[in-house]
């Protein structure tokens, strides 16, 4: 599979990632991206990014992770959690995500 390309804002880290990686993993191994996490967990919505390109290369967002969109006023088309979501690749080859800053 081809690799997918990850740019994280408002850091401008750009990575190469496969899919089945999950984001905050890669956030892991690349402090630079500069995502804040909290619980890890699905329960704060402390990673919450707007996906402004390539979304259709995520994972479905769950249950768990739609109950915090809902709580912040967010759908799953826009914001996602970096604690949740994977790389799934497909057509896209890249995905933009930018830390909500609310
Ligand atoms: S870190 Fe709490 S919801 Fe992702």
């Amino acid at each position: 599979m081809s690799a997918i390309r990850v740019r994280f804002e408002p850091a401008g880290l750009e990575v190469d990632a496969q899919p089945g990686e999950a984001i905050m993993d890669i956030t892991d191994a690349n402090p630079a991206a500069d995502v804040p996490y909290s619980c890890r967990a699905a329960t704060c919505g402390t990673c919450r990014v707007e996906v402004l390109e390539g979304g259709e290369a995520l994972s479905t967002a769950d249950e768990f992770e739609l109950e915090v969109l809902d709580i912040f006023g967010d759908t799953p088309d826009k914001v996602r959690l970096c604690c949740q979501a994977k790389l799934l690749g497909g057509e896209a080859t890249k995905v933009t995500p930018k830390v909500c800053e609310d």
